[in-house]
């Protein structure tokens, strides 16, 4: 069986190549290595855009179209939209019973986001959650690795921390340890205190070797049945049953591509391409990317580290332009519309599928609907099968 990654994106709109570079190749690159899980995070943009909800739902279709255009096929992973499954809420909900509040006003984005956005009133309590609704997101699906930059490590660490906390509450079965006890007492006495004595020392120095004695004699002891190993295992390393597995993060590598000004690609900003930019806006914004300010006129010569067409180049350029372009700058040999025309022509390159990729959705919007459904149904199978063990776990199936 392949492994299961997890990832979602807040739907702000047309998608830019900054996304693309940053996450969507990844993603593509990921479906075809194991069983991938996308979703539209719209819950988490309601987080900050509660006022907006019109923005968001017409970002819903436009992102997701988007995620095809790249090249993301549903035939290879499930794409879905958070909304649509009431479960994601249901285990937020529960998990949020025993997260301590510290957890979440400890989480760096928090206080950042709250500066970062300041004409938003972010003070409200979804904002403060949204960390844990994340690590629900993930949880529900049993995800082993989450694809996501460097500013979402930390939720996925406290993801990590809310299933360690879930399984040790409610991964116990009721009077584990005189159960545990019980099962002791069917071994021989001096396994018994072998047993107790590595037990001890793996709990207390995290001993890797005591660990596997132990293991390698639960499992082949004839006095224990299997219901005794999985509580002799657990009583062991002090654990219970693990519910919630804990996944990994999947870091994903910053996007080389700054905008257009050379500070991170934001819509926002006012600095990106998207990613299905017609060509004469594509070719506009390119030509009024500004330059290394020391080329004033065309005979300055420049320096390709003070402009941000270079880091355009250092994504989509080969040697052989790389070379051009740093002699050309630096001796003033071209001027800056010529450098930033293999650019222009590399940009175009890379849409060319996408734009025949979108085609058929936007003629067709019925398809990406369907798409979405199919993928909705099929991850709700498991949030559905996952929430039923976490009901069981918690005593709350009856
Ligand atoms: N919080 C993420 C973001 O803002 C989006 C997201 C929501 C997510 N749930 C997730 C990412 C689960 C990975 C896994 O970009
Ligand atoms: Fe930038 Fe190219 Fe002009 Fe040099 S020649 S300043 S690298 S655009």
């Amino acid at each position: 069986m392949k492994e299961r990654v997890l990832s979602g994106m807040r739907p702000t709109g047309a998608l830019h190549l900054g996304h693309y570079h940053g996450a969507l190749k990844n993603w593509v690159r990921l479906q075809s290595e194991m069983e991938c899980y996308y979703f539209v995070a719209d819950w988490h943009a309601l987080t900050t855009h509660y006022e907006s909800r019109e923005i968001i739902e017409q970002n819903v279709y436009e992102m997701v179209i988007d995620w095809l255009a790249v090249g993301l096929d549903p035939n290879q992973c499930t794409m879905f939209l958070q909304s649509r499954i009431p479960e994601h809420a249901e285990l937020f909900t529960l998990l949020a019973m025993g997260t301590p509040l510290g957890w979440l006003e400890r989480v760096p984005t928090y206080k950042d986001q709250q500066e970062k956005l300041k004409d938003k009133d972010l003070a409200t309590y979804g904002f403060l959650g949204y960390p844990l609704l994340q690590a629900a997101d993930i949880l529900i699906y049993k995800a082993k690795y989450v694809p996501v930059g460097e500013d979402q490590a930390s939720h996925v660490e406290l993801t990590r921390e809310a299933a360690r906390r879930f399984n040790h509450l409610y991964g116990r079965e009721a009077n584990a340890l005189e159960k545990a006890q019980a099962s002791l007492a069917k071994l021989p006495k001096d396994s018994l205190k072998r047993f107790e004595k590595s037990r001890k020392a793996y709990q207390e120095t995290g001993d890797a070797k005591a660990l596997e004695g132990a293991m390698g004699y639960i499992a082949s002891a004839p006095e224990l049945d299997a219901l005794d190993r999985e509580r002799l295992e657990g009583y062991f390393k002090g654990t219970g049953k693990v519910i919630l597995p804990e996944p990994q993060v999947l870091l994903t590598e910053a996007s080389k591509l700054p905008g257009l000004d050379g500070a991170k690609m934001s819509k926002s900003y006012n600095n990106a391409i998207a990613i299905r930019e017609d060509r004469a806006t594509l070719e506009h914004k390119v030509k009024r990317m500004p330059t290394d300010p020391a080329r004033a006129k065309r005979t300055d010569a420049g320096n390709p580290d003070n402009c941000p067409v270079w880091q355009f180049h250092k994504v989509y350029s080969p040697e052989e332009t790389k070379n051009w372009v740093t002699q050309g700058c630096k001796t003033a040999g071209i001027g800056c519309l010529e450098c930033k025309q293999p650019i222009i022509d590399a940009i175009l390159r890379e849409q060319q599928p996408m734009f025949e990729r979108a085609e058929k959705y936007l003629s067709q919007p019925k398809l990406v609907r369907d798409i979405v459904d199919a993928g909705t149904e099929k991850a709700r199978i498991t949030a559905r099968a996952t929430m039923h063990d976490v009901r069981a776990a918690m005593g709350l199936n009856y």
